[in-house]
């Protein structure tokens, strides 16, 4: 039996701003992961990808183009040069939150595309892995920002600037986030859509704000690569700021945030589309309890906690 793992993520900053073209940070958060594993079934069943966490059991040779594990499977296959359809039972497990902005999709097909090589006798590099992932999420989605699936495969901080290739970092001391899920779900496509929308009227306004986005993206990543992490909450407050005169925050995600402040975190932002999603929060060891209480009281379905630079693997 083959595995793969690979770890949920969060955008640290840049959210939005990115889709204008300035640099945004995402982070892996392998405190929730996926994980796949290849057993070898009796001969001539051949495969059958079964994520029952994801309500899903399919036949390879019946799945459809469209879906995205089968995808990833084939193109894994295809790679390794290996037949279409081989006598496997490839189990997928994820406790990444669903549609979240956590990246569960392409950690899951990251998750796919290692154990798939490590049954064929061979470790896969980060770039294949990255390569494929993006390759099924490109058919799936269109056109993925490519910031998924390179943190997913890397396993470590990502500098990410839209059209350029993602350039992976690394943080000099570790640092915590609490990352607060809102419960309440919204679209990324829909959040991109109202920024774009907004940004026709008032041009200056937003380039602007896109353009200290932009700069709190570099100071976070010099903090981040200076071993400064503490520098990291005073970004988060400033970029948060900007987040809501770009109309992504909601009342319901300044109350985390605000939580949050007041329980002693470094800083607090949304994290991914707004409109709904999560709030992470800079926290040290000291506070992080208190913290964590304090976000599930003001209304967090869920918080994880993450240490960021702790496990850059896979
Ligand atoms: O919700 P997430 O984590 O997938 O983040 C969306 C980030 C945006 O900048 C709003 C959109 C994008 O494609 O980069």
């Amino acid at each position: 039996m083959a595995t793969g793992e690979a770890p949920g993520k969060v955008i640290l900053v840049g959210e939005h701003a990115v889709v204008y073209a300035r640099p945004a940070i995402a982070v892996p958060v392998w405190e929730t992961r996926a994980t796949a594993s290849v057993l070898q079934s009796p001969r001539g069943s051949g495969c059958t990808i079964d994520a029952h966490d994801m309500g899903e059991e399919l036949l390879l040779a019946e799945a459809g183009e469209r879906e995205p594990l089968a995808l990833v499977t084939r193109l894994a296959l295809q790679q390794l040069g290996l037949g279409p359809d081989p006598d496997w039972r490839i189990q997928v497990r994820s406790d990444i939150p669903v549609a979240s902005g956590m990246g569960s999709g392409a950690a899951v097909s990251a998750a796919v595309v290692r154990a798939i090589f490590r049954e064929a006798g061979t470790e896969p590099e980060p770039e294949t892995v990255s390569a494929l992932v993006y390759a099924s999420e490109e058919i799936h989605h269109g056109t993925p920002s490519g910031i998924d699936n390179t943190v997913v495969a890397y396993g470590r901080p990502v500098w990410f600037v839209r059209g350029q290739q993602p350039e992976v970092f690394s943080s000099a001391r570790t640092f915590a986030l609490a990352i607060a899920d809102s419960g309440m779900a919204s679209s990324t496509r829909v959040m991109v859509e109202g920024v774009r929308a907004r940004r026709e009227r008032s041009q200056q306004a937003y380039h602007a704000c896109f353009d200290e986005i932009g700069e709190i993206s570099r100071k976070a990543r010099a903090a981040i690569e200076a071993g400064r992490p503490e520098a990291l909450g005073p970004l988060f407050d400033r970029n948060q700021r900007l987040l809501e005169q770009i109309g992504v925050s909601t009342p319901q995600l300044e109350h985390l945030v605000q939580a949050a402040r007041e329980a002693g975190a470094g800083g607090a932002k949304l994290s991914g589309a707004g409109g709904g999603g999560n709030v992470i929060a800079l926290v040290t060891a000291e506070r992080v309890e208190a913290v964590s209480d304090a976000l599930r009281s003001a209304g967090a379905r869920r918080v994880i906690v993450t240490t960021v630079g702790s496990s850059e693997s896979g």
